[in-house]
């Protein structure tokens, strides 16, 4: 699978667009916002650039994308204030694949540029922003350029499928699976694990380029509190993808040769790994790391509700959650075994996780990793 050629979470504003399908994701984002501000803060100590450089990795499209943006120009905005100091001018890159839906993006701009007039006047500094469309994993902006850099729900995306389980060796190495699971042999949890270090430390090493000495960056993404990636918390949505997958290549409607073929370029780490990875490329030192758990369906499902009611929010958050997951996923598998299938599978996997939520509480973990680039 060429990632760059296929990922992009759904476009537009439609039913199941990831503008209209991502509250787990602004959910993640507001879970993050105090160790934002607290690195922007921490920045204002010792700087107080004239220009101030903003890049948001991975920001797809739709009401999450300029959220953070606009937090952390806030943030500045109100230190410079406290400091007697004009705000600075604000260069805000937004980077995400080639195939992102970058028409709805810039189409929301005029209205962010009016908010900002309208809500904060004089008090907000000229504000220019780009679209950079290219792979994290590489070199997106010039030497030095940018002051904070942050990145919400991306970094689980890997650059490519670990090279092995995406070749045609015979038999293929995890039948029947999409991701890591219980029954994948070992050799599927180190390709997986060894390709989350390889594109880790590309990101790292571009990224050391990119932001000047001193410059913050904050990384909000899917990871994992056990050292095992095997375990079923970390594993479930692949492995309810998969499920349905199985039971449509028993009805024969999807060869189960294109089961076996297709493993996400997807990865989880714990802690460990990416500070490891931190501490070996080196150029960054680590503030604050924390994993923290949020609900499958964005944390509206009360599971204090024990009445009749939690039916009634377990069935709803069950269908959000299938939206969440559709919007993200759909452009890769539609590639992969075909989009007129699409429909069929997502019932079927909606079947799957409803029955799940009904019985058991359900969250994901989510790293947070706030790092300052060293100046050496
Ligand atoms: C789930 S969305 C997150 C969007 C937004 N940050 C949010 O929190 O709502 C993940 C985004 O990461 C992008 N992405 C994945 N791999 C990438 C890469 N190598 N370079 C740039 N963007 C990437 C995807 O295209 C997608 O738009």
């Amino acid at each position: 699978m060429d990632v760059m050629q296929v990922l992009h979470m759904n476009e537009g504003n439609g039913e199941t667009s990831y503008a209209k399908n991502s509250m787990v994701q602004k959910k993640i984002m507001s879970i993050g916002k105090p160790i934002i501000e607290e690195a922007v803060l921490d920045f204002y100590c010792t700087n107080s650039p004239e220009r101030f450089g903003i890049a948001d990795l991975g920001c797809s499209s739709g009401p999450n994308t300029l959220l953070l943006v606009s937090e952390i120009m806030d943030t500045v905005c109100r230190k410079c204030c406290q400091m007697g100091c004009p705000p600075p001018e604000f260069l805000v890159f937004l980077n995400d694949l080639p195939l992102n839906d970058y028409n709805t993006l810039f189409r929301s701009l005029p209205a962010f540029y009016n908010t900002l007039k309208e809500d904060k006047g004089s008090g907000v500094g000229p504000c220019f922003v780009a679209g950079v469309p290219g792979s994290f994993y590489g070199r997106l902006f010039p030497r030095k350029s940018l002051h904070f850099v942050h990145s919400s729900s991306s970094l689980h995306w890997l650059s490519q499928v670990p090279p092995g389980l995406d070749s045609k060796t015979c038999p293929p190495l995890n039948k029947g699976k999409l991701f890591i699971s219980k029954t994948s042999p070992p050799g599927v949890l180190s390709a997986y694990a060894l390709q989350f270090q390889q594109d880790f430390t590309s990101f790292l090493n571009s990224r050391s380029e990119e932001i000047v000495p001193g410059g913050r960056m904050v990384l909000s993404f899917m990871g994992r509190r056990t050292t095992d990636p095997s375990t079923e918390k970390n594993c479930h949505q692949w492995e309810f993808l998969a499920q349905a997958l199985q039971n449509m290549v028993i009805e024969g409607i999807v060869e189960e040769e294109k089961l076996d073929r297709f493993n996400a370029p997807y990865y989880a780490p714990s802690g460990e790994e990416i500070k490891a990875a931190i501490e070996r490329e080196g150029s960054f030192m680590v503030d604050r790391l924390d994993i923290l758990e949020v609900e499958w369906d964005g944390g509206s499902c009360n599971n204090q509700a024990r009445n009749g009611m939690l039916i009634d929010h377990n069935l709803n958050g069950a269908h959000r959650v299938v939206k969440t997951i559709r919007a993200v996923v759909e452009s890769m598998l539609a590639n992969h075994f075909g989009r007129e299938i699409m429909d069929e599978l997502f019932r079927r996997y909606s079947h799957i996780v409803t029955d799940y939520m009904s019985t058991n509480r359900t969250t994901y973990d989510n790293v947070i990793v706030s790092m300052t680039r060293k100046s050496y």
